[in-house]
């Protein structure tokens, strides 16, 4: 894989850049790059309202793919077609081929429990079970059969909360109610949560968006290091923070995908005058 190191950062007056560490960005040039992923040709009907048209991207492996646009483009919509989400919307009809290692995941034989174990989601309003901060963690380690006795499953919450970037701060209360925890305490929780049974996708629909500037930047932080080892796709309303965090954009319009590149490309030279609209704030 051709990888470029540019410490070019996007200039903006978001006062959030000023919280985060000045990282070199990794760009992965799009020749020979591994896909995860692929939309081709997928449309999403709500009963007879058709939300999403003709959408094809491809995911790329341990890359962070933002997904902007104007309310009600259709960006939840689509990040739920990844993991069958939308399975259970009432009404919802979905056409089209969305593939994971080349396999359709929408193929009879696919087992939807175990495919959203592998495309885990984050939701924008933190969601803990009522239950104590470990057993959130420990949950889907033990329905999935990931952990085996109280040892392993100790290990897999502790390691989880450890790259989650919260147990320094839960670690004298793991079995206290998770809803006592603050809010970003609540999504690193629920990030901790997703990443335990350790999926190969991470959806995460506008995560930070409840959460103040200290807190969005340790999320954008732990994304980084996530990365790694896992293909995020990301739901933001913030340029800013698209442009911090991922390599790659696709910007939603009406539902539609009007422009997908590297995020370099949408933001500094977008080929689509609806792209170069919105993120120059004249409209959406
Ligand atoms: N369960 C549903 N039933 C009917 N229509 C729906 C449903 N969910 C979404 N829609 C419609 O589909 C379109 C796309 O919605 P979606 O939630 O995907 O937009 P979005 O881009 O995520 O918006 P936002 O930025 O506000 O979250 C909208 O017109 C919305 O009203
Ligand atoms: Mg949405």
């Amino acid at each position: 894989m051709d990888t470029v190191m540019t410490t070019e950062r996007i200039q903006s007056d978001d006062a959030l850049v000023r919280y985060l560490p000045d990282k070199p960005k990794l760009v992965t040039l799009p020749s020979g790059a591994d896909v995860k992923m692929t939309a081709e040709g997928v449309n999403v009907f709500y009963g007879e309202k058709q939300a999403l048209d003709d959408i094809s991207i491809d995911i790329h492996s341990k890359q962070i793919t933002a997904l902007i646009g104007p309310s009600g483009c259709g960006k939840t919509t689509f990040l739920r077609c990844l993991n069958r989400m939308n399975d259970v919307v009432d009404g919802c009809r979905i056409t089209g081929r969305i593939t994971m290692d080349g396999e359709d995941i929408y193929a009879p034989k696919v087992d939807v429990v175990s495919l959203r174990g592998q495309v885990g989601m984050v939701f924008q309003k933190p969601n803990p079970f009522p239950k104590s901060i470990f057993e959130n963690v420990a949950y889907g380690p033990k329905i999935h059969g990931y952990a085996h006795g109280n040892d392993e499953l100790e290990e897999v919450v502790v390691r989880s909360l450890n790259k989650a970037g919260l147990f320094e701060e839960v670690k004298d209360r793991l079995q206290e109610p998770a809803t006592g925890l603050s809010g970003g305490q609540q999504q690193r929780l629920c990030i901790a949560r997703a990443i335990a049974i350790n999926p190969a996708v991470l959806l995460m629909d506008e995560p930070c968006s409840a959460l103040d500037p200290i807190a969005t930047a340790r999320i954008e932080d732990l994304m980084w290091e996530l990365k790694e080892n896992f293909t995020i796709i990301i739901v933001t309303h913030s340029m800013q923070q698209a442009s911090r965090v991922s390599q790659r954009t696709g910007f939603f319009h009406m539902g539609v995908l009007a422009e997908t590149g590297t995020t370099e490309q949408i933001f500094q030279n977008p080929v689509d005058a609806r792209t170069r609209d919105y993120i120059t704030g004249r409209f959406g």
